[in-house]
């Protein structure tokens, strides 16, 4: 190959662009390509292709690489599947950032592996990453530089108008974390020890730092959407577009958007087996303007979470299970202030799961949870079908506290199919002085999967209204609206 000639260029160029560590950034290029009327004149410098290896167009069997499309095979990835192609991708990224419409090409029946990497813009617009083969980091924590982040791995970090997406796999060789014994442990003298081994979770975590003081919440902090490792996290970045991929045995969460606006997922698999933890499918917080399509996810924890921050989220044609559900929350943990309004979930299949569609929030929150609607949704054998939880907690240490984030205009609409007889398939708990309010149930019919009832459909400080009888039937909603809702500041948003 021709190639083969320029690779010391490119190893050269590599040693010079990653000096400043696992971020790669784009914004370098910027100035050159802008001001540069022929912008094909740029990429010809580029050391994939030379100027002097371009075929001939003329010659048939040549095809002329697109001049936009950087193939991180060009840039020295050798895919596999047991190779470093860090530097390759990382190349290749800064590359593909610095022209419009740039494709970062990861190629069918290869298997490419890199480590933790931060993929920075800004990028000139239309960017793709295409994986059309296999990515993956490497085979569990032996292998995991120990310099490398552990909460995170493929980031793509102040990016606008990109896109994710290829016909291949995005594999999170998640098997070996999962058996870790990783979870703090007690110490001498009510001291805490870090787990015996580097979590991806907890390593990161500062004990001294935080508010969580009491061993069992410590040890639950996997499961809240800060302290987790993501696989593929979204971070400060618009317009963006994730299709096509399947995303499978995350260590800890999939996919997170954090910070994020304009965000379109369509046609994703995502999966995990039922029984690996807190494997959170796609987890978004503190974005706007969601779309959330035609989607398959199968995991050990929530399908879809939504923190708080979230407007305009629209879920729409997605199957579930098995895992926890679709769940917004949890909210107003540590008496923070937690707003999430119009959120939609449309048209989904929820099977064998532990929950169907929750909200969550923890007592001593503040703001507001509201505009929420569950509509057309098929229950397979779920747990907790419709479940309103204010008193979520992950220990049994929690205070009963006043204040609580607020949940009101929340709709079930054409919600049927089965449940599992371990819990009742309805349960509103709302807070004991926050009442949640202007519920409304239409087409609820959900039987039992198998055996029969055990119990009644619960309700607690509840207000709202059937607009059809409800299958079981809900005797313990409140009419109306409740006296007072005291101290209104608090449910601001
Ligand atoms: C792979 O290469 C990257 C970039 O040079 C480096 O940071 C990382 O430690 C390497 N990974 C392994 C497993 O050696
Ligand atoms: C609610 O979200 C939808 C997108 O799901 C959006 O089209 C609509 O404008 C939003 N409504 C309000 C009042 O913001
Ligand atoms: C949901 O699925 C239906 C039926 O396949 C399809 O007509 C509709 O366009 C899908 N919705 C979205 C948002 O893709
Ligand atoms: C907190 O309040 C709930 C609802 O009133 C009650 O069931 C529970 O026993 C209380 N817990 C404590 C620890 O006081
Ligand atoms: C009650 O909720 C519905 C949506 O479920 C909404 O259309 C209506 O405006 C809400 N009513 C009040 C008084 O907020």
């Amino acid at each position: 190959m021709e190639l083969i000639r320029w690779l010391p260029f490119v190893w050269i160029t590599m040693a010079v662009v990653s000096l400043d560590g696992s971020i790669v950034e784009g914004r370098y290029h910027f100035h050159k390509i802008k001001n540069n009327e022929d912008s094909s004149y740029s990429i010809s410098q580029s050391p994939a292709y030379p100027p002097s290896d371009s075929p001939d167009p003329d010659e048939p069997g040549n095809p002329i690489p697109d001049p936009s499309t950087f193939d991180v095979m060009s840039f020295g990835a050798v895919g596999d599947g047991s190779s470093n192609d860090t530097n390759a991708f990382r190349s290749a990224w800064k590359a593909a950032c610095a022209v419009e419409s740039g494709v970062l090409l990861a190629p069918a029946d290869y298997t490419f592996t890199i480590t933790s990497t931060i993929f920075s813009g800004p990028c000139l617009p239309g960017l793709v990453f295409q994986v059309d083969g296999v990515l993956m980091p490497p085979d569990g924590p032996d292998c995991w530089p120990k310099a490398d982040n552990t909460k995170q791995w493929l980031v793509f970090y102040r990016v606008g108008e990109m896109t994710l997406t290829g016909s291949g796999t995005i594999e999170g060789n998640g098997g070996k974390w999962w058996e870790l014994p990783c979870k703090p442990h007690r110490g001498p003298k009510g001291t805490t020890l870090p787990g015996p081994c580097e979590s991806p979770t907890v390593s990161t975590y500062d004990a001294t730092n935080s508010g969580f003081t009491q061993l069992d919440e410590l040890i639950c902090l996997n499961e809240l959407a800060y302290y987790a490792f993501q696989l593929i996290r979204f971070f400060m970045s618009t317009n963006l577009v994730v299709s096509g991929l399947k995303i499978q045995n995350s260590p800890q969460f999939h996919m997170k958007f954090d910070g994020c606006n304009d965000v379109q997922i369509d046609k994703l698999s995502i999966f995990s087996p039922a029984l690996s933890p807190n494997t959170d499918g796609i987890h978004i917080e503190n974005t706007k303007s969601v779309s959330i399509y035609n989607s398959i996810i199968a995991n050990g924890d929530d399908c879809i979470s939504i923190g708080t921050g979230c407007s305009a989220v629209e879920i729409e044609n997605v199957t579930c299970g098995p895992g926890h559900g679709i769940s917004i929350g949890s909210l107003g943990v540590q008496n923070s202030q937690a707003c999430v309004s119009n959120i939609t979930v449309r048209n989904a299949l929820i099977k064998n799961s532990d929950n169907g569609v929750r909200i969550k929030t923890w007592q001593g929150g503040m703001g507001s949870v509201t505009d929420i609607s569950f509509e057309n949704i098929e229950m397979e054998n779920v747990r907790n079908c419709i479940i309103l939880d204010q008193y979520y907690c992950l220990s049994k240490g929690c205070r009963n506290q006043t204040s609580a984030v607020f949940a009101t205009s929340i709709s079930y609409k054409n919600i049927k199919g089965t449940y599992d007889v371990r819990s009742p398939p309805i349960h509103f708990a709302c807070s004991d002085t926050v009442p949640c309010t202007n519920i409304t149930m239409s087409e609820v019919e959900l039987l039992p999967a198998e055996g029969e009832l055990v119990d009644d459909p619960f309700c607690w400080n509840a207000y709202g209204i059937q607009e059809t009888l409800t299958i079981p039937p809900i005797g313990c909603l409140l009419d109306g609206e409740p006296d007072s809702l005291s101290e209104r500041i608090n449910y601001e948003c």
